[in-house]
């Protein structure tokens, strides 16, 4: 049953992909919730089924069985409204930041005026100000994921779902932009489901994480994480998180 204050759940959801007479289980019966204003972390292995998992929860993929609920409602096929930053294809390589920006209110039948005004708006807050006019290809990789991000932020749903937004950054700038993020999300407000593949990423980010096996996934451990915030980076020295660590490192080598 939905739970109230749950702003995702899923019970019971297993897909299989079918590709010439291939049957390849993915999910195995995964349950999972997002409370509100909760920041929660899938974590796993690559090709455990964490994009599969994400594309089922933003209503662009039925899976084979298990139900999917939204801000208590149950979702059925149609794309749910979710801002959803997908693992690749963030922004279209011809338009500029401030159009590709614009996208998700022009398709939400936004005015044209109206949509470049309230990506303006926003510009400073990404750290993006003075380079509406440029193209991806002449941003650094930090900028693109930021613009990506303000285009998911504009999309007025109470639930981000976010697909290892930092995966192909360097180290250091992947440490800021998890700051960064943390920053951006005590102003707006959101829950998030974040999907990663790093336990330091997820422990430092998130309120609760659930760890994912190999494929076909199943959910094999969920943890709280008891760490103050707002978090600095130092945190990532402290016994609990150590703690956190090794249980998560534990149950990645068990399954
Ligand atoms: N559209 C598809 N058709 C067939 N197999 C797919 C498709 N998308 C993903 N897969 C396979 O499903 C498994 C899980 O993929 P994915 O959800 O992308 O995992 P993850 O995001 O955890 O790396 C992988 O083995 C992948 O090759
Ligand atoms: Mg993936």
């Amino acid at each position: 049953m939905a739970e109230p204050n749950a702003r995702l759940l899923l019970e019971d959801v297993s897909t299989t992909y079918l590709s010439d007479s291939l049957r390849l289980p993915v999910l195995d019966k995964v349950s999972l919730r997002v409370g509100e204003g909760e920041f929660v972390s899938l974590l796993g292995p690559s090709g455990s089924g964490k994009s599969t998992l994400l594309k089922i929860a933003a209503g662009l993929l039925k899976p084979d069985a298990g139900r999917i609920f939204l801000n208590g409602a149950e979702v059925s096929g149609r794309a749910a409204k979710v801002g959803y930053m997908p693992q690749q294809d963030l922004l279209f390589p011809w338009k500029t930041l401030l159009q590709n920006g614009a996208l998700p209110l022009l398709a939400a039948g936004a005015g044209k005026k109206e949509a470049r005004s309230r990506v303006s708006e926003l510009l400073p807050v990404f750290g993006l100000e003075g380079f509406e006019g440029y193209y991806p290809r002449q941003l650094s990789g930090g900028m693109r994921q930021r613009a990506a991000l303000l285009r998911t932020v504009l999309i007025e749903s109470g639930l981000m779902l976010l697909d290892e937004p930092f995966a192909a950054l360097d180290a250091l700038t992947r440490e800021k932009l998890q700051e960064w993020l943390l920053g951006i999300l005590s102003r707006f407000k959101r829950s998030v489901l974040f999907v990663t593949h790093s336990i330091d990423e997820a422990i430092y980010l998130s309120d609760r994480v659930y760890m994912i096996s190999d494929r076909p996934g199943k959910i094999v451990q969920e943890l709280s994480i008891e760490l103050p915030r707002p978090r600095s980076r130092t945190v990532v020295t402290a016994p609990r998180f150590m703690a956190y660590k090794e249980l998560l490192m534990g149950s990645l080598d068990l399954h």
